[in-house]
């Protein structure tokens, strides 16, 4: 497969709609939380809090499908190469890095879809994989800032191709 030189808009779109959905999962969770606390409990849940349950499950699925769809792109036309200029270890840490943050996403969905879906209950392991995915997604957004500002090269401008100007 040749590399690619560029992400493709598909790419992009899909890495901005997953970013959105992580954002708007981590605000809309604690309806989900405690509609999951009054079915434990045997209790009826708030209407509302319903409502905002099914909100988290179905901007959830959206980022599956988001994700699923970014890694058939990936496995069908590739990735374009870290910048140019990136020492070996440093573009080695940001593929690994990039397989992580694919790898928490799906550990997300799965998670989410077991306990919602009362087949295993595993919201403990889904908090415990968002604050990972938290952490991985900053450092990560740290990483592609840094190397535009500071050691000005092309990285971020890949994902905002706006910035390229
Ligand atoms: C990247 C995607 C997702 C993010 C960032 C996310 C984030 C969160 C967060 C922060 C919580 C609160 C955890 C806690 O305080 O214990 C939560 C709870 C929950 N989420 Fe998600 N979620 C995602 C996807 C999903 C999906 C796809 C589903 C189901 C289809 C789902 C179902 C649930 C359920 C059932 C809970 C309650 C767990 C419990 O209280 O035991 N989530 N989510
Ligand atoms: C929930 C938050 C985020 C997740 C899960 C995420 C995930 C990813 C993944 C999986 C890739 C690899 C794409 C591929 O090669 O298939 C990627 C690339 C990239 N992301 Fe993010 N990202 C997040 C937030 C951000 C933010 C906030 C920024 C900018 C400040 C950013 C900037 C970039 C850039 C510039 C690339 C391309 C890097 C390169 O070509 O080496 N990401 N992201």
């Amino acid at each position: 497969m040749t590399v690619p030189q560029a992400y493709r808009p598909a790419q992009i779109w899909l890495h901005w709609i997953v970013v959105l959905g992580v954002i708007l999962q981590i605000a809309i969770h604690e309806p989900i939380v405690r509609v999951l606390a009054a079915r434990d409990a045997g209790t009826a849940a708030d209407a509302s809090d319903v409502t905002l349950a099914w909100v988290h499950v179905s901007i959830g699925s959206v980022i599956m499908l988001a994700v699923i769809a970014r890694l058939i792109l990936r496995w069908r036309h590739g990735a374009p190469a870290h910048a140019p200029g990136m020492s070996e270890t440093q573009a080695r840490l940001a593929s690994a890095m990039h397989s992580a943050l694919y790898g928490l996403l799906l550990g997300m969905v799965v998670t989410g879809m077991l306990t919602w879906n009362g087949i295993a209950p595993l919201g403990s392991v889904h908090f415990a994989i968002n604050i990972a995915l938290f952490f991985a997604a900053l450092a990560h957004a740290a990483a592609a800032v840094y190397n535009q500002v500071v050691r000005k090269d092309v990285t971020l401008s890949r994902m905002t191709p706006r910035l390229r100007g």
